[in-house]
């Protein structure tokens, strides 16, 4: 019997005639977006995604980085580092309760998955990389290869500190989301295990307005369906 999810093919089918329709060499945000939106699949880039890509240009641009090149694919890899759950199956990334460990291993292919699906374009290759190694941890705790130190490109490692402090400070299905205070704690915290000790400092080193600004204090509404 096929497994859901496995075929690599099939990931982004839908979707893959529509990423023809895009200049070979350059491409905008919103190119992205409304390719999405034609696939009737705009939920792949949501309000998450789009708060992690403000808050890693931003600790990007605290640690000093000013290649133009650099910030666009971290930029465009934030917005679509979970690009590939359009492999996964809904039933599994909408489950309410734990996974069990096959459908937790069909989840962690998503960050290979979605390599495949934008790195065919060589405009999107910077921004692949980000969504490769979204997933590995400073420690090698990570997946999908278990990189560790600066064997993971920066930009990952920008993104993973993004990333965690969205997801601590918004509501998901199952908790609402935590202050910015308790965030900041547990990032320092994991100051070189999840995360790279240069990357915490600098994000410890801006005041917090950089971090909170966008939304006045007060977050959007998450219309994201995915628990997991
Ligand atoms: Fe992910």
């Amino acid at each position: 019997m096929k497994k859901e999810g496995r075929n690599t093919q099939e990931v982004g089918g839908g979707v893959r005639p529509l990423f023809s329709e895009l200049p070979t060499t350059e491409a905008r945000g919103e190119d992205i977006l409304l390719i999405y939106e034609k696939a009737g699949m705009s939920w792949a880039v949501n309000e998450h995604s789009v708060a992690v890509a403000f808050h890693a240009r931003a600790l990007a641009k605290a640690m000093a980085v000013q290649e133009t090149a650099f910030l666009r694919d971290l930029e465009m890899g934030a917005l679509l580092h979970d690009i590939g759950k359009i492999g996964v199956p809904a039933r599994i990334l909408s489950k309410c309760g734990p996974l069990t460990p096959a459908e937790r291993n069909i989840v962690r292919e998503h960050p290979v998955a979605g390599y495949i699906l934008i790195s065919h374009f060589e405009h999107l290759r910077g921004a692949a990389r980000v969504v490769l190694h979204h997933h590995e941890r400073f420690d090698g705790r990570g997946y999908p290869f278990g990189l560790s130190g600066n064997a993971i490109p920066l930009s990952a490692r920008i993104f993973a500190l993004a990333d965690a402090l969205d997801a601590m400070t918004s509501d998901r299905p199952y908790r609402r989301g935590r202050s910015f205070a308790f965030a900041r704690g547990e990032i320092a915290r994991c100051r070189g295990t999840q995360f790279d000790p240069d990357v915490v400092d600098a994000f410890l080193g801006a005041p917090a307005v950089v971090w909170t600004s966008p939304f006045d204090g007060a977050r959007p509404a998450r219309s994201s369906r995915w628990v997991h």
